[in-house]
């Protein structure tokens, strides 16, 4: 058994760079990629895996950091929203995000995209009902989700090379 002040190296792909550290075994996926590797896009809110905001790819599908020790994830690959940004100018949902001011304090927004992103990989064309679905535990406290369905429809048209339609 693991004492928790225990150290331990871990060695893992963060957007698509090789990592390693020495961490504290009981520290989440969240802190680690935020204070350890600085990657403040990944946001922290409830702690206890129901808010989204914290949510990441690991090894391709979505999980939420803060319910992860990132030792768990020696060996692993993992994207965050910075991983998602191109390197110059915005993807097609976060310019969807811009255009259709789906965000306002923005907090809930890196987890948004991560899952839109995860939905759209799986569902090229989805309905409003399935992006609801998909961005249900997702919560926002700012926008009322309207804007948000309307995003992740656009950019789902401009990835399917109909950047004219609109939801
Ligand atoms: S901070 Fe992880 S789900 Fe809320
Ligand atoms: S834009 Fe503020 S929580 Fe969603």
């Amino acid at each position: 058994m693991i004492a928790p002040a225990e150290r331990l190296s871990i060695r893992l792909t963060v957007n698509g760079r090789g990592v390693e550290r020495e961490i504290s075994a009981r520290r989440s996926l969240a802190d680690f990629l935020r204070e350890d590797l600085g990657l403040t896009g990944t946001h922290v809110g409830c702690e206890h895996g129901v808010c989204g905001a914290c949510t990441v790819f690991v090894d391709g599908e979505s999980a939420r950091s803060c319910l992860v020790f990132a030792v768990q994830l020696d060996g692993a690959t993992v994207t965050t929203i910075e991983g998602l940004t191109p390197p110059e100018g915005l993807s097609p949902l976060q310019q969807a995000f811009c255009a259709t001011h789906a965000m306002q304090c923005g907090f809930c927004t890196p987890g948004m995209i991560v899952t839109a992103t995860e939905l759209l990989a799986s569902n090229p064309a989805p309905s409003p009902d399935e992006i609801r679905l998909a961005l249900a535990g997702q919560l926002c406290m700012c926008t009322g989700y309207v804007n948000i369905v309307r995003a992740v429809t656009q950019a789902a048209a401009a990835l399917r090379g109909g950047a004219g339609e609109t939801a």
